[in-house]
């Protein structure tokens, strides 16, 4: 007999495992300073409206591809849209392939300040110790320097041991269960940091400052750019991992009742980093005498491992409350990695007919060149140039070729909607196919261009051009390669018959 393709035991296992995935770094890092940047309470104007009109409709989308086409991002894209379908799903898979190299490194270096938050390791100058004593970056301004990093190395090797074991472990045992333990865990670290940080002095000036609403950004366009920005990256759509995780589920699944779920639990989660980190700035203007429109390093990186260090050391019990974030950092992280991993593993067996142990090693390719980047002094050039134009760049790109070739070139809107609707609770029909096939990728395009404009007149952060042209050009050139090279290899099974699974 065939063996079965892998299967979340319930509708729990999978609503855990899409809220793992949804809930990341992005909730915590970038929502609180996007909003506060883009009009602040208004801001939550716009982020709804994306939220409803693209965010939702386009993971019903993913969902549909993966729970109809009953595979990963290439073989279930295949199956609804052909080999064009194909080319997108490679793309995806290779879109993940990349940010996995990199955000396993940030993962790591979460785990680490996770301990530093102790003793407070980093000191006085938290800039100073995380640029020069924790990544050792040069300071001569050259850019690839392969100095191994001891401190970064170690629990970057121990981040991906960990991954690849889960991931080994498979759907149940491994994806599941990992899930089923971290995201308790990870609401209770979580919840437990936004109640510390409203009982901060100065938090409600943090939060006045989040929340006073500035309606005069929404005349503005990079507002709503922004919002729809943040919705993509936050639900992870378009990325291959919803149609990926939707594939797991049994044939007879409320596939859009999950869905509603996953969104409004994650932006619940995102509204709530929003309201902590911001308690936190107002405890931090309050402590220096200032205003918390002052303050720098509001975002990314400069939050987490420069600002929040330097809040912490001022906060009595300090340590505790960086080893919460921090440790909800890697726990957020942590389910969303897997969820980026299992994508290209998924395309491996579907495509290659590899046994799961096969594909986990094959990734190991991944784990070696994120070591070799991320594990050296090179890591945070190399970053941020990555980051910038796989999320900006492809994972838009992504989304608009694949609403506009299912719905539109292929016609098949009416008949994922009919599959979604043969048992979901939410029933979805006309508006849904319009806005997935017609507004969202509409405004997304518009996104896009403007993006790529910006970057070619532009440039990013003043890197040089040739070092642009590898790090963020040749970057998407490479994908669009595997995205044109795979679909023309043959499979190792028939794609086309829906029994015929890859053995685990
Ligand atoms: N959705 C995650 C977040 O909000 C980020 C992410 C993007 C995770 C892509 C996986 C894949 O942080
Ligand atoms: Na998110």
């Amino acid at each position: 007999a065939v063996p079965q393709r892998e299967q979340w035991t319930g509708q729990v296992g999978f609503i855990l495992a899409a809220i793992g995935s949804a809930v990341g770094l992005g909730n915590i890092w970038r929502f609180p300073g996007v909003a506060y940047e883009s009009g602040g309470g208004a801001f939550l104007i716009p982020y709804l409206v994306a939220l409803l009109t693209a965010g939702i409709p386009i993971l019903f989308l993913d969902y549909a591809i993966g729970h109809r086409g009953r595979g990963s991002a290439p073989l279930a894209l295949r199956r609804i849209a052909g080999k064009f379908g194909e080319g997108i799903g490679w793309f995806q898979v290779a879109i993940t392939a990349v940010i996995a190299i990199y955000y396993t490194g940030v993962l790591a270096w979460a785990a680490s300040y996770f301990v530093f938050s102790f003793n407070e390791k980093w000191g006085e100058d938290t800039t100073g110790f995380f640029v020069s004593d924790y990544l050792q970056m040069p300071t001569d301004g050259s850019v690839f320097t392969l100095d191994f990093v001891p401190g970064v190395l170690i629990p970057l090797v121990i981040m991906w041991v960990a991954v690849l074991l889960i991931l080994g472990a498979g759907v149940v045992k491994g994806v599941q269960r990992a899930n089923i333990i971290i995201i308790p865990l990870l609401a209770v670290t979580f919840l437990a940091l936004v109640i510390r940080a409203l009982f901060l002095p100065g938090a409600l000036d943090g939060l006045t400052a989040f929340f006073t609403p500035d309606f005069s950004a929404l005349a503005n366009p990079g507002v709503w750019i922004a919002a729809y920005g943040q919705v993509f990256f936050s639900l992870s759509i378009a990325f291959g991992i919803m149609i990926t995780y939707a594939s797991y589920r049994r044939r007879k699944s409320n596939m859009t009742g999950a869905g509603l779920v996953v969104a409004f639990g994650n932006s619940s989660f995102e509204i709530l980093a929003g309201i902590g980190v911001f308690a936190t700035l107002g405890f931090f203007a309050f402590t220096h005498g200032t205003t918390v429109d002052q303050l720098e390093g509001l975002t990314g990186v400069g939050l987490a491992f420069m600002t929040f260090p330097a809040i912490v050391s001022e906060m009595p019990g300090g340590g505790w409350a960086g080893a919460l974030f921090f440790g909800t950092l890697v726990l957020a992280g942590l389910t969303s990695l897997i969820s980026i991993l299992e994508v290209v593993i998924a395309a491996l067996r579907d495509k290659f007919a590899l046994s799961r142990i096969q594909a986990v090693a094959s990734v190991g390719v991944l784990a070696l060149l994120s070591v070799v980047l991320l594990g050296t002094t090179t890591g945070l050039i190399a970053l941020d140039t990555i980051d910038q134009w796989s999320n900006n760049i492809g994972i838009v790109a992504s989304a608009v070729v694949m609403s506009v070739v299912v719905i539109w070139v292929k016609g098949k809107g009416g008949e994922l909607a009919a599959h979604l609707n043969t048992v979901s609770t939410f029933r979805v029909g006309r508006a849904w196919i319009f806005f997935t096939g017609i507004l969202a990728p509409a405004v997304l395009a518009y996104i896009l261009i403007a993006r790529i404009v910006d970057l070619i007149q532009n440039g990013y952060e003043g890197y040089p051009g040739w070092y642009l042209g590898i790090a963020g050009w040749g970057i998407v050139a490479l994908m669009l390669v595997a995205a044109i090279v795979l679909p023309l290899v043959r499979w190792r099974h028939d794609p086309d018959n829906f029994d015929a699974w890859p053995s685990t």
